[in-house]
């Protein structure tokens, strides 16, 4: 029996509006970074275009500029009505391939990821924004309803160039939310004061979006499901909210989002911590839910369809991961599509870096060429060797070899994967095996060769006789100043890998404190901190930053503080460990770097360090010595995060 048959209910096409769906599966609403200039561009146009060649049956735009006051943000600037020729290149490029494509509406109002304050922010109340205490402007009810009209103008262009519908963006904290919720909209004219009030707003948007473009065009509707504030709009809150926004049955679609522009931020983009919400079907009048939020796996959307628990399935990070998720599953495809690790870096990219869209398992994203990505095949076959079998040395051997190179691929360690096979062991760190996964399976299929098990030296690489070389042999943290040269060669304070290694063998608890020196800030230190802290009776992180994890996205930094603090994991800042002879003893003094204060840890059972890293690039030197070409990935190229990994890697690969 083919995997399709498994999938009957996620190929069962469908209707919006009138419009047709070849299948139930759509592509939630991404902000992309593709658009700096405010106009249509063509890598936005490629990256939905690729969506709907991968096989979604409706993809949801960035937020679009439908509002006049939003001419200074770097959107598509749909209300100026000056581009209409990249909007109709833009809906042909997607609906001619059966697709629908949807305009989304949206406002941030108060709501900022970042520091600094909007003063041009406009909101329901004149109450602060949590993350960055920006008070808005308090719309008048005058200028709501000039907004309306304005929604509703530009919605008519979207349709007038060949967009099949919009979809409102009221979760997520942003304007309409603030409209919603009671804890930021404290109006007492008709946009607040109760229910009906706070929803008049969108309503009064719906009702305007319908009279302009007409039954047969798609609205739909992403309401908050669960912002996690207390006085906000909870699940309960929420079905009031959908109850009376569908009753007037002029709605085609809803789906239910989280969080808010809160410390529950991170209920945005359910991390790998977080429970699909689901329950809210029943609040809809019948109007279609979309089930959102952390659906990563084909047989999962089919289930939660078949089950009716939801008439369609929106999946935003997954098809940044895999373009042809789709098709792969309805090709009987599954174990070849690259899953999504919800690890957030696509929003750490556009957010905290402030560059486009990208993925860790994705290296292709926004590439004409990344739907179903089949490296073009090369006319002058080589030797190739890979030293390094984590991902980013799997990333090139699989792309060297399905161009058509001998690939043999050595690796220091038994297993594939590397460091990150190591994070995969540790709490959270479930989904980062598809990575090494997918690589292994390409490897494999392109017939990669690997000698595993054995750290590989010049002699034996040149031994081999290869053409090039790519060397993925990673990083070695720098041991921190303030340990003695004779303590580290004692071995008494390892690296937090080597610590890691040690400590995951033995599910034993240990008595007295383990001490974490933390130079390093991305997540896995964290994942390590709550694997110690499930052993060890004390955890203490130290680090000489005035927080921890400040290299982490937003998003997924509130999840890291939540966790240490409900696992009573201790937090040190601004400060670092002196060795000391009372070390001998178990006690551990920490220096506040500022003043020199001291606070004395005891009863010390371990201590570690997670550092910046130097490249394990020995080998390059004598293999250039000996005349062969050496191309540097991962982090024996620069150390970094698994972002840099695979992206290095993949094109190592793509270069030899
Ligand atoms: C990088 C990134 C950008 C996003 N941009 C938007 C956006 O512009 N508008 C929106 O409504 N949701 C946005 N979202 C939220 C997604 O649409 C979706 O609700 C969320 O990611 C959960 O779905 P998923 O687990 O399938 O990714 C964004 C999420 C991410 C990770």
């Amino acid at each position: 029996m083919s995997e399709t048959a498994h999938f009957d209910a996620l190929f069962t096409p469908f209707e919006l509006a009138g419009r047709p769906l070849r299948n139930r599966i759509a592509h939630a609403s991404m902000s992309l970074l593709l658009t700096p200039d405010g106009r249509v561009s063509d890598r936005m146009i490629q990256y939905h275009a690729s969506r709907a060649a991968g096989g979604a049956a409706m993809t949801v735009t960035e937020p679009l500029g439908m509002m006049r006051h939003q001419a200074g943000i770097p959107r598509v600037q749909v209300w100026r009505r000056d581009d209409a020729d990249g909007l109709k290149r833009f809906a042909a490029a997607v609906e001619n391939q059966d697709c629908r494509l949807l305009g989304q509406i949206q406002d941030a109002g108060r709501g900022r990821h970042f520091p600094g304050r909007n003063p041009e922010a406009i909101g329901a109340s004149a109450l602060p924004d949590d993350l960055s205490w920006t008070v808005p402007r308090a719309l008048t009810a005058a200028e709501i309803r000039m907004l309306t009209e304005q929604i509703a103008e530009s919605a008519s262009h979207l349709k007038d160039c060949g967009f099949s519908g919009v979809e409102i963006s009221a979760g997520h904290g942003h304007l309409f939310h603030q409209f919603l919720s009671p804890w930021s909209n404290r109006r007492d004219d008709e946009y607040g004061g109760d229910w009906r009030g706070r929803t008049r707003f969108i309503a009064e948007v719906v009702a305007a979006l319908r009279a302009a473009c007409g039954s047969n065009f798609i609205i739909g509707l992403k309401l908050p499901g669960d912002d996690g504030i207390a006085g906000g709009v909870g699940p309960m809150e929420a079905g009031i909210i959908g109850d009376l926004l569908t009753r007037p049955r002029n709605v085609d679609y809803v789906s239910f989002a989280g969080g808010a522009h809160a410390r529950t931020l991170e209920m945005h983009t359910p991390d790998r911590y977080m429970p699909f919400i689901k329950e809210l079907r029943h609040h809809l009048n019948g109007v279609p839910l979309m089930a959102l939020g952390r659906i990563t796996d084909p047989a999962e959307a089919d289930g939660i369809l078949a089950r009716g628990e939801a008439a369609l399935i929106g999946l935003g990070r997954p098809l940044v991961a895999d373009p042809a998720w789709p098709r792969k599953a309805a090709r009987g495809r599954s174990w070849d599509i690259r899953y999504c690790l919800s690890c957030n870096t696509c929003w750490g990219a556009i957010v905290t870096m402030h560059v486009p869209i990208a993925c860790v398992n994705n290296p292709r994203v926004g590439r004409p060429d990344e739907v179903d990505f089949a490296p073009p095949r090369t006319d002058a076959p080589k030797q190739v060797v890979v030293v390094g079998a984590g991902i980013a040395g799997m990333e090139a051997a699989w792309v060297a070899a399905a161009r058509g190179h001998a690939v043999t691929v050595l690796g220091g360690s038994d297993g594939i994967g590397g460091k990150a096979a190591l994070r995969a062991n540790l709490p959270g760190g479930e989904t980062v095996s598809s990575i090494y996964d997918y690589q292994t399976v390409a490897a494999r299929r392109a017939g990669v060769r690997f000698v595993l098990g054995r750290r590989a030296a010049a002699a034996d690489i040149i031994g081999l006789q290869p053409d090039a070389v790519i060397l993925a042999t990673g990083s070695t943290m720098i041991p921190p100043d303030w340990l003695p040269p004779g303590v580290l060669a004692e071995g008494w304070v390892p690296d937090l890998r080597a610590a890691m290694v040690e400590v995951m063998r033995h599910d034993t608890r240990q008595c007295g404190a383990a001490v974490l020196f933390d130079a390093d800030h991305t997540e896995a230190t964290y994942a390590a901190a709550q694997a110690l802290r499930a052993r060890f009776d004390r955890v203490v992180i130290v680090t000489p930053r005035d927080t921890i994890a400040t290299d982490v996205p937003l998003v997924t930094r509130q999840g890291i503080l939540r966790r240490m603090a409900e696992q009573r994991i201790e937090i040190v800042t601004s400060s670092e460990p002196r060795w000391g002879d009372r070390c001998a003893d178990g006690m551990l003094e920490l220096v506040n770097i500022y003043n020199g204060d001291v606070q004395v840890i005891e009863s010390l059972a371990l201590l570690t360090y997670a550092t910046p890293r130097v490249p394990d690039d020995a080998l390059a030197k004598p293999l250039r010595t000996a005349g062969i070409a050496v191309t540097l990935a991962g982090d024996a190229r620069a150390p970094q995060e698994m972002l840099f990994a695979t992206a290095s890697g993949h094109a190592a690969g793509e270069g030899v």
